[in-house]
């Protein structure tokens, strides 16, 4: 597929730690921009028809990746999607190239105080957060953060609601739009 040149039509792509809520973000960023929302995720655990904890222990996390990568590769080069990506798929270095190359990556972040609250409705669905302690996820939380540092905008989610994210984003983008037409 041709690359997408026109910043209007470029899709957008989530990235951020488990739970930082990029998903309720890109969908209500997709909904207001009249987009097509899509959650590599799902897109996954619909193809194998079981939820992701089932695919790490039934397939191995490899075959996971493997799929992440497949999908990501296809969505983020088509135009006028807003994408919400899992919170390792930036691990792999074709990925982060990928979306940096062909859509626009928003950083949602998030203070590991406010984070940890979050830990116990996250922690049955997650299988990267299974079988660890409290310091081992705090020192997964930073070792992301590495990974997150390579982006076109962030925002510190900390004190804002879905909603508000969503309006600072989609200001943020008309702004580029109007910037670099
Ligand atoms: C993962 C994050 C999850 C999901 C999988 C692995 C990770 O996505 O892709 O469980 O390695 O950080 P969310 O960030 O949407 O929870």
């Amino acid at each position: 597929m041709n690359k997408v040149n026109n910043i209007r039509e470029k899709s957008l792509v989530f990235i951020g730690f488990m739970g930082v809520g990029k998903t309720t973000v890109a969908q209500i960023v997709a909904k207001k921009l009249y987009r097509d929302f899509i959650d590599i995720d799902e897109v996954i655990e619909q193809e194998f028809g079981m939820p992701a904890t089932d695919i790490f222990r039934e397939h191995g996390e490899d075959t996971f990746r493997n799929k992440e990568k497949e999908y990501v590769f296809h969505y983020c080069r088509q135009p006028l999607k807003v994408i919400s990506l899992g919170g390792g798929a930036f691990l792999q270095d074709e990925i982060r190239e990928a979306c940096l190359d062909h859509s626009i990556v928003f950083y949602l972040d998030i203070s590991w105080e406010s984070w940890k609250d979050r830990l116990h409705m996250l922690v049955d669905s997650r299988p990267v957060l299974q079988d660890k302690t409290l310091q081992d996820i705090e020192a997964l939380f930073h070792d992301r953060k590495r990974t997150y540092k390579a982006h076109n905008s962030k925002l510190l989610t900390d004190s804002y609601n879905p909603e508000e994210v969503a309006e600072y984003i989609i200001s943020s983008i008309r702004l580029a739009w109007e910037l670099y037409e």
